[in-house]
């Protein structure tokens, strides 16, 4: 279960899953926007991250989503809005997977369907074993170009600033991980075909990490999905365009129909 998780707000309960090497600090606009306008808002350090640290040598998909299920049984929630980005894309297709019933609403940002290939395990184990050995720091800067939209790299050096205490925060045990987690992660294209519950498909134009096309996928593959794409944006739109991606996310949401006392 996580040690770690926010939960503020009353009503339709939303569970946000951080990707990686972050943390649940990067739905800090969500949560607020969300929060005051009906709706309660869970958001868990995924294990070995943030604050949940663990020891174990690989954290899997699974894992990270049964957690959020035990979290949710903990807090008395019977199903909510799952919101995953990146590596909380593969855990919600995980807990999708697992726990069907209990998903209301689907969110996936920055996401994509596809297993690992050869080339991809060995690029994560090599990732896991540099962050072992040398930590963050010598990678930090190239994170944080690859992850945001040029756009946001001049003009909002806050959320660069952000990204970067995020990932320096990040413990190296944990994220090797969470590196090999995803290096065994299923291939999630099958799954698509089962998701049923009205989802809402996000992706950064500039996101050079999961690409639009990726986006595209995943609304073809998901029969009640909506796809919006986000310009001037990279892979942590959520923390790029706060306001387009709050609006997104809180327009689908009404379209599900769940704010408090409706
Ligand atoms: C993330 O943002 O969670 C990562 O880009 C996921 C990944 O490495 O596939």
């Amino acid at each position: 279960m996580a040690a770690a998780y926010d939960d503020s707000g009353q009503g339709q309960p939303i569970v946000f899953l951080h990707g990686f090497p972050f943390n649940r600090s990067m739905w800090r606009d969500q949560i607020q926007f969300l929060d005051a306008r009906g709706y309660r808002c869970v958001a868990p350090d995924l294990l070995g991250l943030g604050e949940n640290t663990s020891a174990n040598e690989i954290n899997r998909m699974e894992d990270m989503a049964r957690d959020t299920a035990a979290l949710m049984d903990e807090l008395k929630i019977d199903s909510a809005v799952i919101c995953g980005l990146s590596m909380g894309c593969y855990v919600a297709f995980e807990f999708v997977h697992l726990f069907a019933k209990r998903v209301k609403a689907l969110v996936l940002a920055g996401g994509r369907a596809e297993g690992p290939d050869k080339a991809e395990k060995h690029s994560r184990e090599q990732q896991a074993s540099n962050v072992i050995d040398k930590g963050f720091a010598p990678s930090v800067e190239n994170i944080i170009q690859s992850l945001l939209a040029p756009r946001t790299l001049t003009e909002q050096p806050e959320v660069v600033a952000r990204v970067r205490q995020m990932v320096a925060a990040t413990d190296p045990l944990g994220a090797a991980a969470a590196q090999r987690g995803m290096a065994v992660r299923r291939d999630y294209s099958d799954v698509l075909s089962s998701v049923l519950v009205p989802t809402l498909i996000i992706s950064g134009r500039e996101d050079g990490v999961r690409k639009p096309i990726d986006a595209e996928t995943l609304h073809r593959g998901i029969r009640n999905s909506r796809l919006e794409i986000i310009a001037d944006a990279g892979h942590l739109m959520n923390m790029e365009r706060p306001e387009i991606f709050n609006e997104a996310l809180f327009s689908f949401l009404g379209s599900v129909g769940d704010r408090e006392g409706r």
